[in-house]
C-alpha cells in the first residue's frame, strides 16, 4: 500500500511503497478515503530529531471504511464508515492525560495511508450529516477546540470570546463552536480577507494581528473579552492579558507564534483571570463535540482537497498559512 512514511526531520517527506497492516485482537483495519492535515504533523516533519529507519506513518485524522477485523472484534463492523479518535490511552483522569497518553501518527502509525490499523475502542461512526472529506477534518481539532471552550473556558452563551489566528484549523472549530452556543464573537488573523470569511461565519468583527495597533482597536472597539482562545502564544500572548475582562479565561493550546515571554503579573491577579492550558481531550469530550456536530449541524471549513501524492503541496500550503480551515487529502 501507498503510505507517508516519515524518517525524521532531516529526511524528505515521500509517499512510499509500504506493507498493508493486518488487524489482530481488537484492531480494525479502515481503508482510508480521506485524511487531514493538523500543525502537528507540520511540527513533527521540521523538528522531530529521531531517526526512524523503518518509517513512521504520521497523520491524525481521517475518514474510512472498516474492511476486516481481529479475532476479538465483531465482523458486524466491516463496512461501517468511520472517524477515529486520536487521544490514544488517556487515561482515568479528565483533568490531564495519564502517562502513556499518545496522539495517533507516531510513536503509532497515523492515518497518512491507504490502509491503517487501530483499537475498536477509538473508532465512532462517520457523523450522518458530513461527506467523508468533512468527516476527516473533524477529529483530533474538534476535539482540542471542543475541550478548550466548553472543559477549559465554560463558555455561557452571550460571553464575548476572542479567537487568535482563525485560519487555523482548530481556531475555527472554536469560531463555529462559539457562534453555535450564540457567544458574540471576535477573531484574529494575518489576514483582512480570512477576517471577512470569520465574520461570514457568525464572527461579528476582526483584527490584524500585524497592525501593531490591533490591541487598541481590539480594546476600543469590544471593550475586552470573557473569554480568549489563543493557539499562537509567542510576543502577543502579553497582549491578551490586557484584553481580558476581569474574571475572564484565557485557554492556549498552541504555539504557532513561539513561546511567551512577558506577561503582566499584575493584571493576572488583579483581574482575577484563569489561564488554562489544554490538549486534546478524552472519549467523553469525544462523544459530545460529536453530539454538538450533529445537533447544530455544524460542518467543518475545508480550505482545500489535494490528491494523496500531493502531500508535499498541502504541508506548503499549511507552512505558508495560506489556508482557511482543514486541509484535506483525498486517498483513494
Ligand atoms: N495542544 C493540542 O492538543 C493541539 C491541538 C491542535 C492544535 N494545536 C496547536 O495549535 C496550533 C494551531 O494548530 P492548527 O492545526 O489549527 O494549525 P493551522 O491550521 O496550521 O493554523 C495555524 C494558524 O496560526 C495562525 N497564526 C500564525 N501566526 C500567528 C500569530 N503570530 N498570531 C496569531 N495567530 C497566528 C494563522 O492564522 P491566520 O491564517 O488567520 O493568520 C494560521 O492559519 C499549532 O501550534 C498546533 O500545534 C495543539
Amino acid at each position: 500500500m501507498k503510505a507517508l512514511l516519515f524518517h525524521g526531520k532531516d529526511y524528505p517527506i515521500a509517499i512510499q511503497e509500504t506493507k498493508k497492516p493486518k488487524p489482530v485482537k481488537d484492531q480494525v483495519l479502515i481503508r482510508m478515503q480521506h485524511v487531514a492535515l493538523n500543525h502537528r504533523d507540520l511540527w513533527l516533519i521540521k523538528e522531530q530529531a529521531q531517526h526512524f529507519p523503518d518509517g513512521i506513518i504520521l497523520g491524525s485524522d481521517g475518514c474510512g471504511v472498516i474492511e476486516d477485523v481481529g479475532e476479538d472484534a465483531d465482523t458486524l463492523l466491516i463496512g461501517m464508515e468511520v472517524i477515529i479518535n486520536p487521544s490514544l490511552e488517556w487515561g482515568s483522569n479528565p483533568i490531564v492525560q495519564g502517562d502513556k497518553f499518545k496522539i495517533l501518527g507516531l510513536p503509532d502509525h497515523g492515518t497518512f495511508a491507504e490502509y491503517m490499523v487501530v483499537s475498536k475502542k477509538y473508532i465512532f461512526e462517520k457523523p450522518e450529516h458530513l461527506t467523508s472529506e468533512q468527516s476527516a477534518a473533524v477529529p483530533l481539532s474538534g476535539l482540542t477546540a471542543y475541550r478548550a471552550l466548553f472543559s477549559k473556558a465554560r463558555l455561557r452563551s452571550k460571553e464575548k470570546v476572542l479567537i487568535t489566528g482563525v485560519g487555523g484549523g482548530a481556531a475555527l472549530w472554536v469560531l463555529q463552536f462559539a457562534v453555535a452556543y450564540q457567544a458574540r464573537v471576535y477573531v484574529t488573523s494575518g489576514s483582512e480577507e480570512k477576517i471577512e470569511k470569520a465574520k461570514a461565519l457568525g464572527a461579528i468583527g476582526g483584527f490584524n494581528y500585524k497592525d501593531p495597533e490591533w490591541v487598541a482597536k481590539a480594546q476600543k472597539e469590544t471593550g475586552g473579552f470573557d473569554i480568549i482562545i489563543d493557539s499562537a502564544g509567542g510576543k502577543d500572548f502579553g497582549k491578551l492579558i490586557e484584553l481580558a475582562l476581569p474574571g475572564g479565561r484565557i485557554v492556549n493550546f498552541g504555539r504557532t507564534a513561539g513561546d511567551i515571554n512577558e506577561v503582566s503579573t499584575r493584571l493576572l491577579y488583579w483581574k482575577q483571570l484563569s489561564i488554562h492550558g489544554t490538549t486534546m481531550g478524552t472519549r467523553d469530550e469525544f462523544l459530545s463535540m460529536i453530539d454538538l456536530l450533529e445537533s447544530r449541524n455544524v460542518k467543518p471549513v475545508i480550505d482545500t482537497v489535494f490528491p494523496f501524492e500531493q502531500i508535499n503541496d498541502a504541508f506548503q500550503r499549511m507552512e505558508k498559512s495560506d489556508q482557511f480551515g482543514k486541509i484535506v487529502l483525498k486517498v483513494k
